[in-house]
């Protein structure tokens, strides 16, 4: 493992290992990417002041949400399509993250069964949702969650659009992928992932094939998933939802604190503030230049969580240390299973264990909570 010290040693090793279609899928972002380069530079723009001579012990990593205790402050994002980047993903991040304490979030996109990932991840499982467009089935597959043990509901309101990421395009990465000569050579240069992906067979929507159509096929997956889901939603889903759902519920996707002030009066828990790692557009706000404005319009009554272009337990610090209650990383964990399979899923939880601590313990921070007050102000004129 020393050969990976970083998550972007394991993004290295993923670019070798996967084909070029299924490394862009996870790896691109919107239109130019500088939105990817944005998010990078919102994290990298928060700074620390040490304390170096206060008192200090074992720096504390743990923390409490939802009334649950949490090993660190971080999680998995949900990631749809997992299945394409390697076989069985979702299996072994929910496995390192129930062991690691942290929870895991199921992609509704997920190639693996609510019931499975359910049985693996207990509690520390939370499901994340794309409405429907069939107000009964979204029934049936939140009960489903409930029934598997998920915690917390995770509903994404940012993907209204389908998104324009160039390298896809260019790929021809459709759903399911189109087996062209160019991506045939592709995944000929890649023998250990044509392997495993052979082994495992070819990824499903496990969690929303109960609801295909009798008599659907492999190749019509995409626009069976476009009939299930929802064509807009609005206040009246979230709030239905809201109704339905009796355990935490959070927003995944909001940047305004109009929104956010609306979210805290109809009874979300939480937001995760997030602008889908630059998946959707290069031109959406960071979290990071968001988070004071939602903070105080929230008055602290709706926990705020965060994601986008974290990749590293620093960044994971970073954030927290600006106000965010908890950290979700997506490409940061999926790089790791692709670059080493099972073992990477542990090896990325373990790295940003580490890096979250390095840095508590560097600057003299004695616990995740105590972070806000080693930022350091930006400096700006007087
Ligand atoms: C390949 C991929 C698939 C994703 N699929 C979903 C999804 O199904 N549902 C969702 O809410 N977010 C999805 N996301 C967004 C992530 O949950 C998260 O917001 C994002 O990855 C955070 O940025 P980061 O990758 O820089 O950490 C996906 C992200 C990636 C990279």
């Amino acid at each position: 493992m020393k050969k990976y010290p970083s998550v972007p040693d394991l993004a290295a090793a993923a670019r070798r290992r996967l084909p070029r279609f299924a490394f862009d899928y996870l790896d691109g972002g919107a239109g130019d990417e500088k939105g990817l380069m944005r998010n990078r530079a919102a994290f990298d723009a928060v700074q620390f002041v040490p304390g170096y001579l206060e008192p200090r012990g074992e720096p504390d990593l743990r923390t409490e949400m939802f009334a649950r205790p949490y090993a660190m402050p971080l999680g998995v994002a949900p990631v749809g399509l997992s299945g394409l980047i390697w076989p069985r993903a979702a299996e072994y991040l929910a496995a390192a993250a129930k062991k690691a304490g942290i929870p895991f979030c199921l992609s509704a996109m997920a190639t693996s069964s609510i019931e499975k990932i359910g049985a693996i991840a207990g509690d520390h499982g939370w499901f994340q949702l794309y409405p429907l467009a069939d107000h009964g089935t979204e029934k049936e597959l939140l009960d489903r969650a409930k029934e598997a043990g998920f915690s917390a509901l995770l509903v994404t309101v940012d993907t209204p659009t389908t998104r324009r990421n160039l390298r896809e395009i260019k790929n021809g990465m459709t759903v399911p992928p189109k087996l062209s000569l160019a991506n045939m050579s592709r995944i000929a240069l890649n023998p250990t992932w044509a392997l495993a992906t052979l082994a495992a067979g070819p990824p499903r929507f496990e969690t929303l094939t109960p609801y295909f159509p009798p008599g659907a096929n492999y190749t019509t997956v995409a626009e069976m998933i476009s009939g299930l889901l929802a064509r807009s939603i609005g206040w009246p889903e979230i709030e239905a939802l809201r109704k339905h759902w009796s355990g935490p519920m959070i927003v995944k996707g909001l940047l305004s604190a109009s929104d956010a002030e609306h979210c805290l009066a109809i009874g979300v828990d939480a937001l995760l503030l997030s602008n889908h790692g630059g998946r959707q557009s290069e031109s959406l706000v960071h979290p990071l230049d968001m988070i004071d404005e939602i903070g105080e319009r929230t008055r602290g009554e709706l926990k705020l969580f965060l994601d986008s272009g974290a990749r590293s337990g620093l960044d994971v610090a970073r954030a927290m240390a600006r106000g965010a209650d908890f950290v979700f990383l997506g490409r940061a964990f999926m790089y790791g299973v692709a670059a080493l399979g099972e073992a990477g899923a542990a090896h990325a939880v373990e790295l940003l264990r580490l890096e979250l601590e390095q840095i508590l313990g560097q600057i003299g921070c004695p616990d995740i909570a105590s972070l806000p007050r080693f930022v350091a102000k930006e400096a700006g004129p007087e």
